[in-house]
């Protein structure tokens, strides 16, 4: 198991800053949507008419669109079927380090992007989280270009990894030689619904990736999550959400620094600050759970994500509480 935001086993808290999420969600285009689908049968097995939706929507062929029950499961999935090294560029998202260890293969964590473009050479499969949990650091045209050339010449499969993606606002670098993963379920707030998509840049690769799932790996709610998603109803909603994020985001960067603490404020809708490291347990007491980051090598800090302005009222009065 890897430790995600969200539920820890205690009882909900009343303000949660420790889940990605789009606060303002769940969106209510494809909630409708979800609680339209038939869940009397099983969804086709070879999910035809959603790879067709989501290939227009990317302009890519159908047979790129690969499933996933959430982008987790496809990143276990990718890692068992390249069954080599795994790389990243840390500090980033648990679940790459979760996947090599379950399968049983190596990964390293490159802390600079200087190592990970060096790495590229002696890795089966390398994970760029774009941007960057939890940093949000989005990285620039060049950078991704590089590692798309070097990954192709050394014959390591490059995964973009763009799960935050559309909630930067922002124009991301991804290659499309490159794997694309998607788990548009942040975004729209609905993290409960477990499923992701990745677009492979080639047919043949996909299909290994197709053959590695059990049948039906997504059910009939995912399906009808994952059509809607790629709608312009849906994406219209998300798109108002942003700059009502975007004001939150900055005002919670801004209460934390007027406070004293370091802020690392990102592209996407969260940040990190370096609240201490009995930060996290303190605030939990008073109904407040943010992520703390010791797990990722970084015991005095933690990751906040962009909430309404009452919880930030909260938060600010238990830091003033905490001295
Ligand atoms: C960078 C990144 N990729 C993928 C995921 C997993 O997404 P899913 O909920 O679709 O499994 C997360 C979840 O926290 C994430 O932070």
């Amino acid at each position: 198991m890897t430790f995600h935001g969200g539920p820890d086993g205690g009882p909900e808290p009343r303000y949660d800053f420790s889940t990605n999420a789009n606060a303002l969600g769940p969106n209510p285009v494809l909630l409708a949507a979800i609680r339209r689908a038939d869940l009397s049968r099983y969804p086709d097995p070879s999910y035809g008419a959603l790879r067709e939706v989501l290939a227009a929507h990317h302009h890519v062929p159908a047979e790129s669109v690969v499933l996933g029950a959430g982008a987790s499961e496809l990143i276990h999935r990718l890692v068992r079927v390249r069954a080599g090294a795994v790389l990243a560029l840390g500090p980033t998202f648990g679940e790459y380090a979760h996947a090599a260890r379950a399968a049983g293969v190596g990964y390293r964590e490159a802390r600079s992007r200087e190592a990970f473009l060096r790495g590229l050479g002696n890795a089966a499969l390398a994970f760029l989280a774009q941007p960057n949990n939890p940093t949000g650091e989005l990285f620039d045209a060049d950078f991704v270009r590089e590692a798309a050339r070097r990954a192709s010449r050394y014959g390591t499969w490059l995964v973009f990894d763009l799960a935050y993606a559309p909630l930067t606002g922002a124009a991301v670098s991804a290659l499309e030689g490159a794997m694309r993963l998607f788990a548009p379920n942040k975004a729209h707030g609905l993290t409960g619904v477990r499923a992701g998509y990745l677009i492979a840049p080639s047919q043949n690769l996909a299909a290994r990736l197709v053959g590695a799932a059990p049948s039906w790996v997504i059910g009939a709610a995912e399906v009808a999550f994952l059509r809607a998603q790629a709608g312009a109803e849906a994406r219209n909603w998300l798109q108002g959400t942003l700059p009502v994020l975007l004001a939150w985001r900055r005002q919670l960067a801004g209460l934390l620094h007027e406070r004293g603490y370091e802020v690392r404020e990102g592209a996407a809708n969260f940040v990190m600050a370096r609240l201490g490291e009995d930060a996290a347990a303190f605030l939990r007491a008073r109904g407040l759970r943010v992520r703390p980051l010791a797990d990722k090598g970084l015991p005095d800090w933690a990751r906040l994500s962009a909430q309404p302005l009452e919880a930030l009222a909260a938060l600010a009065a238990a830091l003033e509480e905490r001295g």
